[in-house]
């Protein structure tokens, strides 16, 4: 099968794109034909090695953990899915092993793909949705009427966050670049802040839970625009944020939570239902070939991205 194979840490130029093995399945997996993959911060940040310490990687490997595509092998224990099946999912081997013609998923991580989505947009939701949606509900204990701000609400797990908070009944409040404005007027947030051109650190509205999906902030940082009881929720958890945590004991009940994915095909059947009811959808940044993971991984590390960046497969 065709792959985007890296053989070593590095720049996006390390991407090999070669003819190897199709992957085997064990017993409660199934192999799936990718249409298409999409791309996470993660995928460049484990590239250039930033991740060896806890996450050593054992070269060759496939990156890439979003697929859309066809169940074409299924395991002896795997009976809620069957070959043939339209499905999406973040994988969870090791490296993951998206940006490939076929790609090993867990029967536990897998859903339906949204009926009324092509392969496209289905593969931009599994990594950025889930935790968009496991922070507001999870960590945020979101709740209809309540003020929540979204910085970095044009990327990829915000503009997820954008929406979910307004289907949960939020008053939403976007942060992110003017250069976002058709991203903007098709999510439509209450109320919209460029960070490059206001501080939004000092609005005078008070917020009952801040996601930085940028993960450009500390609860420091914000706690000054959290109400009493507030909760800031981190996409990116530092070393200080043990230390914010032990701070938020004395501020007025103020929390910090941060938020580590977890792949769940139960979740993923959540969001296929609010995109088969038409109140989730995928905005899509741009598309590359297989053969481009590096056009690609230089669109993603630019960080300025509005919605997701594909790899259509096929
Ligand atoms: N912990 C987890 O499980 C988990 C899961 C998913 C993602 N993450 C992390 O979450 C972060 C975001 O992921 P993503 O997929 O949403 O990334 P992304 O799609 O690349 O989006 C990044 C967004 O950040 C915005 N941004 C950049 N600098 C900003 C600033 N100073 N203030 C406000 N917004 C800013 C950009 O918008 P503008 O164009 O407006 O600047 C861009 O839209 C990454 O660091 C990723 O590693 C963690």
């Amino acid at each position: 099968m065709k792959a985007a194979v890296i053989y070593e840490y590095g720049g996006p130029e390390v991407f090999r794109y070669e003819e190897i093995t199709q992957p085997e399945i064990k017993e409660d997996e199934l192999l799936i034909e990718v249409h298409a993959a999409s791309v996470n911060p993660v995928d460049w940040k484990q590239r250039k090695g930033n991740h060896k310490f806890f996450l050593k990687a054992r070269f060759p490997i496939v990156p890439g953990y979003d697929v859309s595509g066809r169940i074409v092998e299924c395991g002896k224990k795997v009976d809620r899915f069957q070959v043939g099946d339209e499905v999406y999912s973040r994988l969870t081997q090791r490296f993951g092993g998206a940006f490939a013609e076929y790609a090993v998923a867990s029967e536990s991580t897998i859903a339906l793909k949204p009926k009324n989505m092509d392969h496209i947009h289905a593969a931009a939701i599994p990594l950025a949705g889930q935790t968009a949606l496991q922070a507001l509900r999870d960590k945020g204990g979101i709740k209809p009427g309540q003020k929540v701000m979204i910085i970095g609400a044009a990327g990829g797990v915000g503009h997820y966050a954008l929406q979910l908070a307004k289907i949960f009944g939020a008053e939403t409040t976007a942060v992110c670049s003017s250069g976002h404005e058709q991203l903007l007027s098709q999510l439509k947030p209450e109320h919209h802040i460029d960070y490059r051109k206001e501080d939004y650190k000092n609005g005078g509205i008070f917020y009952d839970i801040i996601l930085d999906a940028a993960g450009v902030e500390t609860f420091l940082s914000c706690k000054r625009i959290l109400k009493p009881g507030g909760i800031y929720i981190t996409t990116l958890p530092r070393l200080k944020l043990l230390c914010h945590k032990a701070i938020s004991w004395f501020t007025k009940g103020k929390k910090v939570r941060s938020l580590l994915q977890k792949s769940s095909g139960k979740d993923l059947e959540i969001l296929k239902d609010l995109v088969e009811e038409e109140k989730l959808s995928s905005v899509i940044d741009s598309v590359y070939p297989l053969d481009n993971v590096s056009g690609a991984h230089r669109r993603a590390e630019e960080y300025s991205t509005e919605g997701k960046i594909i790899i259509k497969i096929k």
